[in-house]
């Protein structure tokens, strides 16, 4: 081939690659949407490894002040093998935590919406590695609705939102709650917060596979259905979450007071003495305080916004326990 050839042939190339560009709206985004996508990694480092022991041990150890060493230890292993989807949720989940227990912090400072940002960031990354991990998909929805909110950003709270739908439809036995828990903030007559109340209930429904009694949801006769395996898991205690069962009746009974109905948030709040593992769940006398002062916490839970004063009077979501109150031992 002669070098005229060659120069005329790079031309023709060069126009073709110009048009194509062109008609795709640019080279960039051809560019970006042919990039390698990044890979999951096969296998756990051992830094990946002991940095689990030391998240889970500060987790349900309700050991907030850990939460910066047991950050160190996990950001450290995700540095060394970024395609650790487990290892990316655990950023996103301290971060999380530090932002749903911010009550817990003296006084509180701007920087904490920073929390919001990395955990939406670290969800996106254990997403995209793990997919199909559909607990992920439910906590990444959670924090781009906490981001958006601090940035009043509506396209990204509408993405939050559909995203926490489709988390929904993977695994509702474990997003009902998950969604529904997000809303218990908003305003009582908002349309969020009515149907985080209504998947409340939803969840009870996936759990026992039948639809619980409104007006009297007494739980006794469902106990026999308690699971350590399969989607139902979540419904009941287990070692990830040591007392999910009473936390989520807690949540539920403060959303039900919340909406003004106190006398069914009382047998609801009831439920979780039923849980075998009850007497020893650190929070068992703060549900008590709330069954015994259910009507009084109606005005209480719909004060607006964050009230220091209230302590861990407000719904679940606001206190020091929004995460220890299910996961510490
Ligand atoms: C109502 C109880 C409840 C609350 C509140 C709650 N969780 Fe969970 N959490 C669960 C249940 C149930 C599971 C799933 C257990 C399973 O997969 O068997 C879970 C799963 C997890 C996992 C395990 C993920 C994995 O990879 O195995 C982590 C970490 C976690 N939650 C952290 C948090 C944090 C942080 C908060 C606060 C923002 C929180 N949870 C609030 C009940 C709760």
């Amino acid at each position: 081939m002669n070098t005229h050839e060659s120069t005329s042939r790079r031309h023709a190339w060069h126009a073709a690659v110009t048009l194509a560009c062109t008609l795709l709206a640019g080279c960039s985004f051809m560019a970006v949407q042919t990039a390698p996508v990044k890979p999951a990694s096969a296998a756990r480092s051992e830094a990946a490894l002991r940095a689990d022991t030391l998240f889970w041990k500060t987790l349900h150890d309700g050991d907030y002040d850990g939460i910066p060493r047991a950050m160190q230890a996990v950001k450290g292993a995700y540095l060394q093998t970024p395609g650790d989807a487990v290892t990316a949720a655990h950023v996103g989940f301290l971060h999380i935590w530090r932002l749903a227990e911010s009550a817990r912090q003296e006084s509180l400072l701007p920087s904490i919406t920073d929390d919001a940002v990395l955990a939406r960031k670290f969800f996106q990354e254990a997403v995209a590695l793990h997919p199909g991990e559909a607990r992920y998909q439910g906590f990444l929805a959670s924090s781009m609705l906490a981001e958006a909110a601090i940035h009043k950003d509506e396209k990204l709270t509408r993405q939050g939102y559909f995203t926490m739908l489709d988390a929904i439809d993977a695994w509702p036995e474990f997003n009902l709650f998950t969604a529904g828990y997000v809303m218990s903030p908003q305003p009582a007559e908002s349309a969020r917060f009515k149907e985080g109340l209504a998947w409340q209930w939803r969840t009870l429904d996936e759990c026992v596979g039948a639809t619980v009694d409104r007006r009297n949801p007494a739980f006794d006769s469902y106990m026999k259905l308690a699971t350590q395996t399969g989607p139902n898991r979540v419904c009941w205690n287990s070692w990830i979450a040591p007392h999910n069962f009473e936390g989520f009746f807690m949540n539920m009974g403060d959303m039900l007071v919340k909406a003004g109905d106190w006398q069914t948030a009382q047998k609801i709040y009831a439920n979780a003495k039923l849980s075998p593992d009850y007497a020893q769940w650190k929070f068992n006398g703060v549900l008590e305080d709330r069954i015994a002062r259910a009507e009084a916490n109606v005005a209480a839970f719909n004060l607006p916004g964050r009230n220091k004063a209230a302590g861990d009077n407000v719904v679940m979501n606001h206190t020091r326990f929004a995460c220890a109150g299910c996961h510490q031992k």
